[in-house]
């Protein structure tokens, strides 16, 4: 069992030393560990945020604990030098198209929630993001009109095989849990959204106990804060995604909390929690390393099989939060490693 450890820039590497330490508590035979530099440190060292011997290290292991990336110090770099490139170059060279975000109030925390607690305490959902296609990875570019103005520009596609892949993971997903599927687009609007919504219709006939929605993106921001209970398991597009999945956090309590598992189609996975570098507090061990101690759980369970020992850090967590631990993220003043050492003593 080879684990790959990135921890990354920013609050990154704080977060993944205790998500380690709890893996290593495990005491699972045969786990090896491999460290590499990726985003802005790696940009530091090797003058690329995805190293070759990075990338190298990933491909050699059996799952990647990812911690974070993005570097104010790199906002001035070329795109394809900026630390976030090293997660959308490990998400695209390994295929990991699947990103599965749950999204669960834990008992205790509904007062957390930026939502009543009322409407908090029904959330229990899982968006699953498509992370290889969709404008991200379109052709772009900042060209020069003919009138002299700039102009950005960002091609968004989406292609049936690639719609047809992430419907079958969601809706399998949803087999596992509520069977309810509801797919969120733009088909009022986009072309990219109207195949998109073609193809789930057509993969629905494979699933005929999953009961599938349909949803504009703008529609769905609006009911996850209105009545996040609806859903069961949600699947999206890469922005709509990215930003979807940032909001249900919010309404479960903290960013600090979600972790996230991006599968390719074998057992690799890359697991991360869902915030991102927090510069204004790095290296001061305020972080909450929940999300992060979360993710390594989702990475026993989906690429090593462990299903019993990712439940058991589960319950650690829960257990630590139930017994009123709080990070400043859910506005406590449990440190970095005081909140490791909660969920290891649990453990
Ligand atoms: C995420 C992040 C990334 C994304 C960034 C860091 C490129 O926001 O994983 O949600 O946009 O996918
Ligand atoms: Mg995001």
């Amino acid at each position: 069992m080879k684990i790959a450890v990135f921890a990354g820039d920013g609050i990154g590497p704080e977060v993944t030393r205790e998500a380690v330490r709890v893996l290593e508590a495990l005491d699972l035979p045969g786990l090896v560990l491999f460290e590499g530099d990726v985003g802005g440190i790696a940009y530091k060292r090797h003058g690329h945020p995805l190293p070759a011997e990075t990338l190298q290290i990933a491909r050699a292991c059996d799952a990647i604990l990812f911690g974070a990336v993005g570097d104010p110090d790199c906002d001035n770099l070329e795109r394809h030098l900026r630390p976030e490139q090293a997660i959308l170059g490990l998400r695209k060279e390994l295929g990991l198209f699947a990103n599965l975000r749950p999204a669960k109030v834990f008992a205790g925390l509904e007062d957390a929630s930026a939502l009543r607690p009322e409407v908090a305490s029904q959330i229990d959902l899982l968006i699953v993001r498509e992370l290889n296609g969709d404008v991200y990875f379109g052709e772009k570019g900042i060209r020069t009109l003919p009138d002299g103005r700039r102009q950005g520009w960002d091609m968004m596609s989406y292609a049936e095989d690639e719609v047809r892949r992430i419907a079958h993971v969601a809706f399998r997903a949803a087999m596992g849990r509520g069977k309810k599927l509801c797919s969120v687009d733009k088909a009022n609007v986009l072309e990219t959204s109207q195949v998109w919504r073609d193809v789930m219709i057509e993969v629905a006939r494979d699933y005929p106990e999953v009961e599938l929605s349909h949803m504009y993106v703008d529609n769905a921001a609006m009911q996850l804060v209105r009545n996040p209970g609806q859903f069961d398991v949600v699947v999206t597009g890469n922005l709509f995604g990215d930003i979807l999945s940032d909001q249900a956090s919010m309404c479960v309590g903290s960013i600090g909390l979600l972790a996230s598992a991006s599968l390719s189609d074998g057992k690799m996975g890359l697991y991360e929690p869902i915030h991102g570098s927090a510069p204004d507090i790095a290296g001061k061990g305020l972080a909450n390393p929940m999300a992060t101690i979360l993710s390594a759980a989702m990475l026993l369970r989906h690429s090593l099989g462990l299903e019993a020992q990712a439940a058991q850090i589960e319950a650690a967590v829960a257990k630590a939060l139930a017994d009123g631990i709080r990070g400043g993220d859910l506005g406590g003043s449990q440190g970095t490693a005081a909140i490791g050492d909660a969920v290891l003593e649990r453990l």
